[in-house]
């Protein structure tokens, strides 16, 4: 039967680029937030933490081991925290030449340098905060980054940033200190214990393994922190068949390493 009248067709998930575009440049460089602008993506992920200083930076682990040459640049430093080095000496970091020697020379972006590529593009922010039990008040010096760079304003807030982390406390403390942001919570919580998380987040963001669309459903029952019905984002989606099966649970957003993948298979 053709469709109802005036009946709105289900809209496609978002896309989200999951570190940057992740899968073609190496994680959490202004690299691989340039190359999910390049294919169209407007929003990207990252992971925030502190260096010793006090620089936000966007790393993925806790150590710089994986991601960078600091064995070679700082030998004695081992496991190489990064809350062990500070800002200038991770700013001597190449953050490329692992994934390919065509990224040779990609830095650690700080929070201020990666905002101001996101605003450059025009993209758009999920912003997780990592490892915060490692960073005791991290979320506040999240916030002034945010307010020095612009990205408190009302079309930043409304639109265009969201906040998220598996440490439900430490979402909690972004949405206290500015309770027009919004929030998501990492993770799949009871059904029961969803409006706890649904006080202070907007979004609740699955494995994608762990959904089911009973699950998506109880989730999109309620209410958000902004009374907005709440939103599943989930990851790591990078194949045609999950991105798929994860539409057909009716999650709102789908974040992966592979954007192209996961937006012809929406289209498909
Ligand atoms: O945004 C979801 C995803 O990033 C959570 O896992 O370990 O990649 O930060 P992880
Ligand atoms: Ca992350």
């Amino acid at each position: 039967p053709a469709a109802r009248a005036g009946a709105a067709a289900a809209a496609a998930p978002v896309v989200i680029a999951h570190r940057g575009a992740s899968g073609y440049a190496p994680e959490n460089t202004l690299a691989a937030v340039d190359t999910a602008h390049r294919l169209g993506v407007d929003w990207v992920e990252n992971d925030v933490q502190r260096t010793k200083d006090g620089e936000l930076v966007i790393v993925h682990d806790d150590s710089l081991a994986r991601t960078t040459n600091v064995e070679q640049v700082f030998p004695g430093r081992a496991p190489w925290k990064i809350k062990d080095f500070t800002a200038a000496e991770i700013s001597r970091l190449d953050a490329g030449s692992w994934f390919g020697s065509a990224y040779a020379g990609a830095r650690v972006p700080t929070l201020k340098q990666y905002l101001q590529r996101v605003d450059r593009n025009k993209q758009k922010l999920l912003m997780e905060v990592k490892n915060p039990a490692l960073y005791p008040g991290i979320e506040k010096d999240i916030l002034k980054v945010l307010r020095a760079q612009g990205w408190l304003d009302a079309a930043h807030v409304r639109s265009r940033l969201v906040v998220q982390s598996f440490d439900a406390a430490s979402i909690r403390s972004v949405h206290r200190q500015h309770t027009g942001l919004v929030t998501g919570f990492l993770g799949t919580p009871k059904v029961a214990d969803l409006p706890k998380y649904a006080a202070f987040t907007d979004q609740i963001n699955p494995q994608h393994t762990t959904l089911s669309t009973a699950y998506v459903t109880a989730v999109h029952k309620l209410k958000g922190a902004h009374g907005q019905r709440l939103r599943v984002n989930t990851w790591t989606v990078d194949d045609a068949a999950n991105a798929r099966k994860a539409k057909g649970f009716g999650v709102d957003g789908v974040i992966t390493n592979k954007p192209d993948v996961v937006q012809a298979a929406m289209r498909g």
